[in-house]
């Protein structure tokens, strides 16, 4: 049997976390282009504004702090409110603290309460809705720090590694109710969070050695595995870490 609009996202009601910028930025603007209506959540004020060109008919913007589970379960209830029902969530916010202490007790609390707490917490008043609708699909974002030890960022990699578990533990839980959880596992982005080593020479050079395509990812580079996690290509697709490196984890040398 042939299924039509078998990657379409088109009218699904999409939120996505950390999307003022960087990657977030570039996944939410990805589905709106294919016709989804989208939720941007973000701390950053000048979101509502940098989003106006889009128009409200499909965007949406929800400012908040993801270390609040008040602001979080207000994000379910907007989106509830508005347009009635959730149909993908993509946990893309992430901090990674690098710079400061990396033994640091605040800097341990602070990246697991936003990396890995927010998206539970997230995933858990999203998935009550997609209980009731009997489908949805959930995205955490990791990291190649989720599947390897990279130096002096223990919270950083604690964190995705353990939200790449929580992906699996709760593809077990609610497949039953027809929603599917995976983990895309983005290599090296040029963002904010990379810049600093995208800038010096030695730091670029030990990663550039790492990728088979031998470029950097573009945060447009996470669109596309996104929407085939969300769309109806993927439907017998449940609890998957899907690389998004360049090669990083497939080259030897
Ligand atoms: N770039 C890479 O190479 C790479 C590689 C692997 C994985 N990732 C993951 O990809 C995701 C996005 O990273 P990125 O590179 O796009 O980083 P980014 O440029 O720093 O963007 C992250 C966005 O999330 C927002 N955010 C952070 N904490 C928040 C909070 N408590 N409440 C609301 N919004 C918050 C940030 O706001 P502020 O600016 O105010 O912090 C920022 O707008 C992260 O989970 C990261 O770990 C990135």
């Amino acid at each position: 049997m042939v299924q039509n609009n078998l990657f379409s996202v088109k009218d699904k009601v999409v939120i996505v976390t950390g999307a003022a910028r960087g990657n977030g930025r570039a996944i939410a603007e990805g589905f709106f282009h294919h016709g989804a209506i989208v939720y941007f959540v973000d701390r950053l004020k000048e979101l509502e504004d940098d989003i106006s060109s889009y128009g409200k008919e499909r965007t949406r913007s929800i400012i908040c702090d993801l270390g609040d589970e008040e602001a979080i379960k207000a994000i379910v209830t907007e989106s509830i409110e508005r347009d009635g029902r959730i149909d993908v969530l993509i946990n893309n916010a992430g901090i990674s603290l690098a710079s400061e202490d990396p033994y640091d007790n605040d800097v341990w609390e602070q990246t697991l309460k936003i990396n890995l707490k927010a998206a539970f917490l997230l995933s858990k008043y999203v998935s009550k809705i997609m209980i009731q609708q009997e489908s949805g699909a959930i995205i955490n974002i990791t990291s190649l720090g989720a599947m390897l030890g990279f130096p002096n960022n223990p919270s950083y990699i604690a964190s995705k590694g353990a939200l790449k578990q929580l992906t699996k533990a709760m593809a077990r839980d609610l497949a039953q109710y027809n929603i599917r959880v995976n983990n895309v596992c983005p290599g090296y982005i040029l963002t904010n969070m990379t810049r600093k080593s995208y800038n010096d020479p030695v730091l670029k050079r030990e990663r550039d050695n790492h990728i088979i395509l031998e470029r950097w990812g573009s945060p447009s580079d996470l669109v596309g595995p996104c929407i085939f996690l969300a769309s109806n290509a993927a439907n017998y697709i449940t609890g998957i870490d899907l690389p998004v490196d360049g090669g990083w984890l497939a080259k030897g040398l």
